[in-house]
């Protein structure tokens, strides 16, 4: 993710010049020099102490809107008018601090500058988003259903993100999606808390269904929520079934389905595992599908046997790559991992087999330099 979010909220001062409160940028956010303005009157508070409080609630107010906490500053710059108030500011700001960065503290710099409106101490800070697993969506994922769909612009369409993680379709830069509009279901409940702090105008709905390795204390049985009666222009699922076992595909996709509105449609992707989807790298047309896969992993440290591997997937319709090591062809019956050995679970589908299993559907190539085919499935009114 290394599009720019602007943060906002009422919670301190607005921007009211040619800057904002703050910009995340990946999993780095940076927040603008904060003064002790109260947020409510716009007026410094009175005081060096008032006004060291004010700049430090502030700038709380803005970690906490983009999803982040005084725990997370990585670095401080605190800009005083006078550095003889430096010892009572100090004091004021490590006991702001969590205890533990009472220990390990951000790293910081301290200046003397004249500061506007006569104003005696401000406070910038550049955080780090705690390393959450699995809160990272991919760019582009709007341009390439865009691309799948021929419509560029979804002004004015109801979307549901499925496994949107913290927005991935509404964060790609090139999404014509009004963020009233958009909607994210998501296993993963940071995911959702995230996204909501992120984008408060959307609508965020946690679903606490079982999955392999993203979800895997939710439960098995768990029917898609019905978000209130609302239903869909759009429903797009990026790379989702992808991580999904066949039967609670089967099981979900008609229930997207009736969640659409009279012609609307769903797009979810899949991956063949022989289809070359990067031939146009490549001079040679380039790795196969699962290939691909299995040297990602054997370069990211997995002792897993690529040749052996791929022969005993020719031929295969369908098959379960678990961990990145343990292949299942043709079989819905996988082994027992433990929760915590439940690392990686990659389902492929070729796309005679998806056809197979989902009659209805319109099977379209990548895109976009994708690894991913996508299924259109449309709701027909009679
Ligand atoms: C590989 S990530 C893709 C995230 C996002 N769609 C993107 O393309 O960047 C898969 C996402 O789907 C979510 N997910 C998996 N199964 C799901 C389900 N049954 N319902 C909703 N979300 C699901 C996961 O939590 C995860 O965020």
């Amino acid at each position: 993710m290394t599009e720019k979010i602007r943060i906002e909220t009422t919670g301190a001062p607005p921007a009211t010049g040619t800057y904002s409160q703050a910009i995340r940028h990946g999993n780095l956010l940076f927040v603008t020099g904060q003064t002790g303005r109260n947020p409510k009157t716009s007026r410094l508070e009175d005081g060096l102490e008032a006004q060291t409080r004010r700049v430090l609630s502030n700038i709380g107010a803005v970690l906490s809107a983009a999803g982040c906490s005084p725990r997370d500053i990585l670095k401080a710059t605190l800009i005083l008018a006078d550095m003889r108030d430096f010892k009572q500011v100090d004091s004021l700001y490590v006991d702001w601090l969590p205890e533990d960065r009472k220990v390990c503290h951000p790293a910081r710099t301290v200046l003397q500058a004249p500061l506007p409106h006569g104003a005696l101490v401000m406070l910038e800070v550049i955080a780090g988003y705690p390393v959450t697993p699995f809160l990272d969506p991919r760019e582009k994922i709007f341009e390439y259903f865009a691309l799948q769909l021929g419509e560029r612009n979804w002004r004015g369409k109801d979307v549901l993100d499925f496994g949107g993680n913290v927005g991935a379709l509404l964060q790609d830069p090139a999404a014509t999606i009004d963020e009233e509009r958009y909607w994210c279901m998501e296993i993963i409940k940071e995911a959702v808390d995230l996204g909501r702090k992120l984008y408060p105008r959307a609508h965020w709905v946690f679903y606490d269904k079982y999955n392999f390795f993203f979800n895997p204390h939710g439960d098995p049985s768990l029917k898609i929520p019905d978000c209130g009666g609302q239903k869909f222009d759009v429903i797009a699922a990026y790379s989702v079934f992808t991580n999904n076992n066949q039967a609670d595909m089967l099981d979900m996709v008609p229930q997207l389905v009736d969640m659409l509105k009279p012609e609307g449609v769903l797009a979810f992707t899949f991956i063949d595992p022989h289809h070359h989807s990067h031939s146009e790298w490549h001079e040679d047309g380039g790795p196969s599908n699962l290939r691909w896969r299995l040297e990602k992993a054997r370069r990211e440290g997995t002792d897993v046997d690529v040749e052996g591997t791929l022969a005993r997937a020719r031929g295969a319709r369908w098959c379960i790559l678990v961990n990145d090591r343990d292949l299942y062809v043709d079989t819905h019956e996988i082994a027992a991992y433990a929760p915590e050995d439940q690392k990686t679970f990659h389902i492929f589908y070729t796309s005679e087999y998806m056809a197979e299993l989902i009659p209805d559907a319109e099977i379209l190539p990548p895109v976009n330099n994708e690894l991913h085919h996508c299924c259109l499935l449309r709701r027909r009114t009679e």
